[in-house]
């Protein structure tokens, strides 16, 4: 359950879907859910993960081909959570690496669960823990600890986990869950279970044994390079070899976004920004935090206008030829919304936090859904409200007069000056102003 109850945190989850049926290619809006990778370092050799794969002894890749191999210090954290942890529900503290290596992992949970922020890792867990060390991840206030372990016995376990040690991890759960209880805390506890050919025997022992743990047992979809590995898919997904790896052309005409380009965001432990946590290359990032530069500034550069884009048909203004790898993503516009789960539990938190106190929220919350009478209801509500313009990157050519509602902005803040605007400023105007959103659209 989501633990957020600050008002500001709501606000900026509306203006963030409000912007997003706008298709504004500059956004005030923070992401509501960040994926921020402690640690891009790992000590195993998975064979599907880019990051196990340079780890290979008989593979050429070097190392930190992919993506520079590092941990977030706690300068980078901070800066982060000063500017966006106010609005964050979400944080997934993990990536391309292991959580686990980064020393500053608890204080980083620690940070932001007194923010109320929900918080979860993936492990490979096959690393020596002392006891003091899951205490103190435990007690951090962390939510869900997923543990990857994808067998039950050694020999399948290492089939795809390269390098890990089956006994050691499945003792790390088993001792996670005894001090988790002892504790007497509710954290989540699983043990995640990629399911291969070589491996889906032994589905049934896994589930019974976390039963017997009292931990959650999650099965889960492997991607499978079947190019190279036809054998490795489990029985009941053998009919993919036949479908044709060619991925459906892209309808132009459809309007639909990513929500990466408005929702979510992926940060790297070096402070590089990627456009969604699919890319492993740090040759596709969108540009990187720290040393100066905001998020917000890297959130409104050009790439992410360009990104913002190609599915709004609006031309980006001076950046029109700017070629970035959304521009040849298959899915950018028929992916499904990737956390609509993770939006139902923003809107049952909403109904918490405001039923019977706040009958505004509660409406815009109830109207999400009817596009139309959600942004009427949010033009009438909130726009007055707006917080202050965000900062014009050094890399792109933007102002804020390019944002579609500066006008509206400029005359609205000279009736905010006038500390009576609830009272004089004129409905027709604001209607006005909506036709002319219609008209252009
Ligand atoms: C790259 S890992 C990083 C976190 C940690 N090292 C781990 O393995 O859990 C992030 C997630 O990707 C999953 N993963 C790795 N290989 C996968 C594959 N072939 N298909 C689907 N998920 C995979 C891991 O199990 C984990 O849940
Ligand atoms: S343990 Fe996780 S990060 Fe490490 S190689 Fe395997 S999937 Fe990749």
């Amino acid at each position: 359950m989501f633990k957020k109850s600050n008002r500001s945190a709501f606000e900026n989850f509306l203006l963030g879907k409000y912007e997003r049926m706008n298709r504004d290619l500059i956004v005030r809006s923070y992401p509501y859910m960040a994926a921020i990778d402690p640690s891009s370092i790992c000590g195993l050799q998975c064979p599907f993960c880019p990051t196990g794969s340079e780890n290979w002894p008989e593979n050429d890749v070097p190392r930190g081909h992919y993506r520079k191999r590092t941990t977030m210090t706690v300068e980078l954290f901070d800066a982060l959570l000063d500017e966006l942890g106010e609005y964050l529900f979400m944080i997934l503290f993990y990536n391309w690496g292991e959580p686990l290596l980064n020393k500053h992992l608890p204080y980083f949970i620690k940070r932001a669960n007194a923010l109320d922020i929900y918080t979860e890792i993936h492990t490979n867990l096959s690393l020596r823990l002392t006891d003091q060390a899951m205490e103190e991840l435990l007690l951090s206030g962390i939510d869900e600890i997923a543990a990857s372990i994808d067998g039950f016995t050694a020999g399948t376990y290492n089939t795809y986990r390269r390098g890990g040690n089956f006994e050691l991890a499945k003792g790390n759960i088993e001792r996670l869950a005894a001090v988790k209880r002892r504790l007497g805390l509710d954290t989540t506890i699983a043990w995640n279970f990629l399911v291969f050919s070589f491996n889906e025997h032994e589905v049934e022992a896994a589930k019974k044994h976390c039963e017997k743990l009292g931990i959650v047992f999650n099965k889960r979809v492997a991607h499978i390079y079947t190019k190279t590995h036809p054998g490795w898919l489990p029985s009941d997904r053998k009919g993919e070899l036949a479908k044709s790896a060619r991925p459906e052309p892209v309808d132009e005409t459809l309007r639909t976004t990513c929500g990466w380009h408005y929702a979510y965001t992926t940060i790297n432990p070096d402070g590089s920004v990627s456009p969604c946590c699919a890319l492993w290359d740090q040759k596709y990032d969108f540009g990187a935090v720290g040393q100066g530069v905001s998020f917000a500034e890297v959130w409104n550069n050009k790439y992410f206008k360009k990104a913002r884009s190609l599915a709004s048909g609006v031309d980006a203004k001076g950046i029109g030829d700017l070629i970035t790898i959304c521009n040849t993503c298959p899915t950018r516009k028929t992916m499904p919304d990737l956390y609509t789960s993770l939006e139902w539990r923003i809107l049952e938190r909403s109904a918490q936090v405001f039923s019977g106190s706040d009958s505004v929220m509660v409406k815009a919350f109830s109207l999400l859904s009817r596009e139309s009478d959600f942004r009427d209801y949010y033009c009438e509500n909130f726009i007055c409200r707006r917080n202050t313009p965000p900062t014009g990157s050094a890399n792109s050519t933007e102002t804020d007069a390019d944002w579609p509602f500066a006008r509206l902005k400029r005359e609205l803040d000279s009736v905010y000056a006038s500390k009576s605007w609830r009272l004089t400023y004129p409905l027709r105007r604001l209607s006005a102003f909506m036709q002319g959103i219609k008209a252009r659209r």
